[in-house]
């Protein structure tokens, strides 16, 4: 039995699995176990900001491993508030909150250990926001394509009926409209909005950015009619657009944002960030996990948040997007089928004309991993500490991958 066959014949077959037996991994590489070596344009699905066993990363796990690696949450423990401070620091709210209260942060954070937990957190947070104040507010509305996660609630906003088929009713008042579509979404909010929740960019459903006449329609319908906006930050946020808050960066006023992936540095963590006002309706009891924000987990979050937050680590992001999308642009220019290159920092994406399977798996056998994001999308999503010479690498793989396909 090879490897693969050995993970099906005793893992659900839940997951298109391809072959590769990795062994090890170190900075933006990951090994097999014959040696070869794969630039590693996946990053775990956008987890592995700081590539592979970064420093950063092996001591923050080697300190907390010695003190506790799990208490409960009936517990402060210091890596999750340290965390929370950060995350705070790192996102304004204050500034957007009209600095309304004494408290720096004018927020607060929730943890849990995942994308679909944050979301399922949010939306339960912006329901019972609108219950406490007794307001009759529970529809929540998403984009079409958006993906949000695959617990009931999270899948419920996730715009994508395939996903959803099979299970049964999803939740209801949930509704879904067209991405950009600024007129639709006018015509689908009203008094019984609690929120709508949405990827500053649709990351899964194909790399779609947010025009800035939708945003702008985001954010006057929310202040018109005093619904939330919840920002999911899972794919595109923790520096991954160049900024630390993808939401911020396109000035959408986000109420609540939600987060994961990145944010544990390889662990499960997931988070919501909310402002002040929502924080303040929440008791003890309301909602919970046993494991969220845990110690381990936090800690390494900690040391991701401090790397990303040094003084020039988003502009080095910032510079290889440029050299990546221009790259990207002179692929385009060479064949045909490619298109051009969307999403913003080190999320980005190219349409192409060819079967994207057959892309990746030319990629592969070049060393380079890289995703599929919608139908007929490649998407790359490097580790964020990527330099120079591995961007001129890895648009070199592509290069000789794409003449294979031509
Ligand atoms: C934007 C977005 N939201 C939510 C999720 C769900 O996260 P998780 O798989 O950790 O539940 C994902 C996962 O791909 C995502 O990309």
């Amino acid at each position: 039995m090879n490897f693969l066959e050995q993970d099906s014949s005793v893992i659900a077959p839940l997951y298109a699995k391809s072959a590769l037996d990795f062994v090890k991994g170190e900075g933006v590489y990951l090994y097999d176990a014959k040696g070869k070596a794969y630039l590693d344009f996946a990053s775990g699905i956008s987890v592995n900001a700081l590539g592979h066993r970064h420093p950063a990363l092996l001591n923050a796990l080697k300190e907390q491993s010695e003190k506790f690696f799990h208490i409960s949450n009936l517990f402060p423990n210091e890596p999750q508030i340290k965390l929370a401070e950060k995350m705070l620091s790192l996102m304004k709210f204050g500034e957007t909150d009209g600095a309304t209260t004494n408290n720096y942060f004018s927020g607060k954070a929730f943890f849990c250990n995942s994308g679909t937990e944050a979301n399922e957190a949010a939306i339960k947070f912006a329901r019972k926001y609108f219950a406490q104040k007794g307001e009759n507010r529970t529809e929540i509305i998403s984009f079409l394509n958006g993906f949000h996660g695959r617990t009931y609630g999270a899948l419920s906003a996730t715009g994508q009926p395939k996903l959803q088929a099979g299970f049964g009713k999803m939740l209801s008042d949930f509704s879904h409209i067209e991405w950009n579509n600024a007129d639709a979404l006018k015509k689908s909010v009203g008094e019984k909005t609690a929120a709508i929740i949405l990827e500053p960019i649709v990351a899964e459903g194909g790399i779609l950015t947010p025009s800035k006449e939708f945003i702008n329609a985001i954010n006057e319908l929310a202040a018109k009619f005093g619904f939330l906006v919840i920002a999911d930050e899972i794919q595109a946020g923790m520096g991954r657009c160049g900024a630390f808050s993808a939401a911020e960066l396109y000035g959408i006023n986000a109420d609540i944002t939600t987060w994961a992936k990145a944010i544990g540095g390889g662990l499960p963590l997931g988070a919501v960030l909310m402002k002040n006002k929502i924080a303040e309706i929440l008791k003890p009891g309301d909602h919970g996990t046993t494991f969220g924000g845990n110690p381990l987990a936090c800690t390494l979050g900690l040391a991701v948040a401090e790397e990303i937050s040094k003084p020039d680590f988003l502009k080095s992001v910032q510079a290889r997007s440029e050299q990546l999308k221009n790259g990207l642009a002179e692929l385009a220019k060479k064949y045909s089928w490619i298109g051009e290159v969307r999403g913003e920092g080190l999320l980005l994406g190219v349409p192409v004309e060819k079967p994207v399977a057959d892309l990746i798996n030319a990629c592969r056998e070049k060393g380079l991993l890289v995703l599929r994001a919608g139908a007929d999308v490649l998407r790359l999503l490097p580790p964020l500490i990527i330099s120079e010479e591995d961007v001129s690498n890895a648009l070199e793989k592509l290069d000789e991958a794409c003449g294979v396909l031509q």
